[in-house]
This record gives structure tokens, sequence and C-alpha cells, in this order.
């Protein structure tokens, strides 16, 4: 078996039903884990089922739903490695004085699902084992218009460090990810690739990446024992550019 195997290992990637958690959990299982993917939507959990080909069990779950994460990790038994990748809030993307307190409020629901995530996941976790919960390049790059995902991304990754110190020796870290082409820009429709490539134009790195090439970040994550309390940015560079 290679030392990159995750043979063995089980894996629970919530907001795993698309995008970045769906490619990690494809991932995961392509390297021997067992595998749960959970969200919210019967689409996504379809499309999960069809991308999955039965190498992964795929579940209905909320982030903000603590008996239906609690039913996956029973289910699971341990866990080795935890990941959240769920978006989970609604963000408003306007200057900070023209949204109201309710809307800025409201890109808080990601935080507020990572947090129910890792506390309904703990009991569960193996000494050895880890969390990854993803943040997003705003939370170091600020532009206008980006205060819900600056000040979000940002509290996650300080929540990672925090749980990295009092939770050692099992590790926490966090993946960031730049300009994805997902799910998440599907409301361009036609104009997906367009707005994506006006969207990449300065970065170093002048295309959106892939959640393939996220998903490798968090499985770097997940099989080196030595990294904890770390920012992985797979961002082609956005944070220079
Ligand atoms: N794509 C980007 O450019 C980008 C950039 C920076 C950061 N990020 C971050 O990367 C993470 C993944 O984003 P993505 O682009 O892969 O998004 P995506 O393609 O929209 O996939 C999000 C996944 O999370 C699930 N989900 C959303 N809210 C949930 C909730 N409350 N509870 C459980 N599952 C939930 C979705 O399924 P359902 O909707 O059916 O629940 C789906 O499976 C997010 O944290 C996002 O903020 C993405």
């Amino acid at each position: 078996m290679s030392s990159n195997s995750l043979e063995g290992k089980n894996v629970v990637v919530i907001g795993g039903t698309a995008g970045i958690g769906l490619a990690t959990a494809k991932a995961a299982a392509d390297l021997g884990a067992k595998v749960w993917a959970a969200g919210r939507s019967q689409s996504h959990i379809d499309r999960a089922i069809e991308v999955s080909g039965g190498s992964f069990e795929v579940r209905q779950a909320d982030t903000h739903d603590a008996e239906a994460l609690d039913a996956i990790f029973r289910e699971a038994g341990t866990v080795d490695h935890l990941v959240s990748a769920a978006v989970g809030g609604e963000r408003t993307l306007k200057p900070f004085l023209q949204q109201t307190q309710e809307q800025f409020q409201a890109a808080y629901d990601k935080l507020w699902g990572y947090c129910n995530v890792v506390r309904v996941g703990a009991p569960y976790l193996e000494d050895d084992g880890s969390i990854t919960l993803v943040s997003g390049s705003p939370a170091r790059k600020i532009k206008p218009g980006q205060s819900p995902l600056s000040c979000v991304g940002a509290s996650v990754e300080n929540l990672v460090r925090c749980l990295a110190v009092e939770m050692a020796p099992i590790r926490v870290n966090v993946v960031s990810p730049g300009t994805i082409a997902t799910a998440m820009f599907d409301h361009f429709g036609e104009e997906k690739d367009e707005k994506l490539s006006g969207m990449t134009a300065t970065h170093l790195i002048k295309r959106a990446g892939t959640s393939e090439e996220v998903a490798q970040g968090l499985i770097f994550v997940m099989q080196n024992k030595y990294v904890t309390g770390t920012t992985v940015d797979v961002d082609g560079g956005r944070i220079l550019s």
C-alpha cells in the first residue's frame, strides 16, 4: 500500500454533493477511503450518486442540522478525516454600507454551520485524524463589495488555528480556493465561462481553477501527518495578483 493511500480510513465530507466537496469525496474514495458525502438538495444528491458510481455513500444533511449530521457520524462509527466544504450561507455581494445587518449576518451561517459540523463530529474523530474546513481567497485578498466573503473566510481561518491548538493531536487545517469553476457560478448561465475568464484575467494563472485541483489540497492535508493549523491556498496566485 502506498504511503499516500487512504485505504481503511473513514472520510466524511459535508458539502460533498457538488463542486469542491464532491471532487474531494471522489478523490478520497479513489485512494481507498470509505467515504460519506452529504448535502441538502436532492438534485445534488442524485448527481453525486451518479458521480460516485457506487464508490462512496451519499447522504442528506444540512450543516445546521445536528441530528442529520450525527446520523452520518454514527453510521461511520469513527472518523479519520472530517471535511466541511459547504457554502452554508447567503452572501450579499455589495459594499458593506449598502447591506442590511441581516444580509451581512446571513453570510455567517457558513461559519455557524462549520462550527456545528466540528462540534457534532469531534467525538467520533480518531486521535490521529484531521478536520479540514474551506475558506476562500477573499479572507486575505480584500476587494470592494466582498466584505461578507472576507470576514467569514477570515473567521473560518482563525477558527481553524484555534481548533488546531485546542484539539491537538487531531490536525485541523483550512484550504483556501481562489476562483473555481463550480456550481457557485451557475447563476451566470451561458455567460459562466466568459465571466470566469474576466474574473481571473489578472490572476497569476489566468483561468478559473477546477474542483479537482482544490481537492488535491484537501487530500494533501489529510495525508500529511505533520501538517496542522495551516492554510493551503489553491488559488492560481490570486492573493498576489
Ligand atoms: N467556487 C469558488 O470559486 C470558491 C471560492 C472561494 C471559496 N469557495 C468555498 O469553497 C466551498 C465549496 O464551494 P463550491 O464552489 O464547491 O460550491 P458548490 O459547487 O456550490 O458546492 C457546495 C456544496 O455544499 C453543499 N451545501 C451548501 N450549503 C450547505 C449546507 N448548509 N449544508 C450542507 N451542505 C451544503 C451543496 O449542496 P446543497 O446546496 O444541495 O446543499 C454542495 O454539495 C465553500 O465553502 C465556498 O465558500 C469557493
